[in-house]
């Protein structure tokens, strides 16, 4: 079966994950959050007291690792780390860093490609993450890169961190996004770049549900109104 794939890479809070789940929800694809992956790895660096930052170390500690992706009767995207459910732990503010950290490593990238290549051989998906118009799907049918300013993505991850009831404070959020930013575009293997043929789609000045409507618009041209 020929799977379609919409590849949705962009900075941290630039809402791809609401949106990319709407719109997957929309269409009967599934949503794939790749950052889940990563921040699983981790979540396993931080508790088992290695340093995110240290390749070495990370990249021995792989063989121990099982990271596993399970869709629950909520239809909502579970990870599994060793068997044991950290869907909820790997949000977790501390967190974000050690995400961004360990997915700098090469080995930790490489461990984690297949599973992804594997989920789009097997649905329609719609992908999100920061390399999967360039690395992970290079050919997928539609690419889109979703950005806003720097400032529109702290006060909504703000909001988000209030939601979910771990508030921190606006200029906190701010430097944590730029410093994610710099690791994540900065880094040697696979770093978070806009591919050649993707669709830019900035949303600082766009609401949800025009946002929502713009990626959909994008998707039905580039399928041929599939
Ligand atoms: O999307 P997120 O904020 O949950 O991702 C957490 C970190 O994982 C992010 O800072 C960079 C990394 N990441 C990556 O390197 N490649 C991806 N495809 C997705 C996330």
């Amino acid at each position: 079966m020929k799977t379609i794939r919409v590849a949705i890479d962009g900075p941290s809070g630039a809402g791809k994950s609401t949106l990319a789940r709407a719109v997957a929800g929309r269409l009967g694809y599934l949503y794939v959050d790749t950052g889940a992956i990563y921040r699983t790895v981790g979540y396993y660096a931080h508790t088992h007291g290695l340093d995110p930052k240290d390749g070495a170390a990370v990249s021995a500690a792989l063989p121990g690792i099982t990271v596993e992706m399970a869709y629950g009767e909520d239809g909502l995207q579970h990870m599994l780390l060793n068997g044991e459910d950290v869907t909820a732990a790997i949000r977790l503010p501390e967190i974000s860093l050690c995400a961004s950290a360990v997915s700098a490593h090469p080995a930790v990238r490489a461990f984690l490609l297949e599973m992804q290549r594997k989920l789009a051989r097997e649905h329609d998906v719609i992908m999100d993450g920061r390399d999967i118009g360039t690395v992970v799907l290079p050919d997928a049918e539609v690419k889109i890169f979703l950005t806003a300013s720097t400032e529109a993505r702290a006060r909504r991850r703000c909001l988000e961190l209030e939601g979910r009831g771990t508030p921190q404070p606006y200029e906190e959020v701010l430097r944590e996004i730029q410093e994610r930013d710099w690791n994540d575009t900065h880094r040697d293997t696979a770093p978070l770049r806009q591919a050649e043929d993707a669709v830019l789609l900035d949303t600082t000045d766009l609401g949800f549900q025009e946002s929502e409507a713009a990626l959909l618009a994008i998707i039905a041209e580039r399928t041929g109104g599939a």
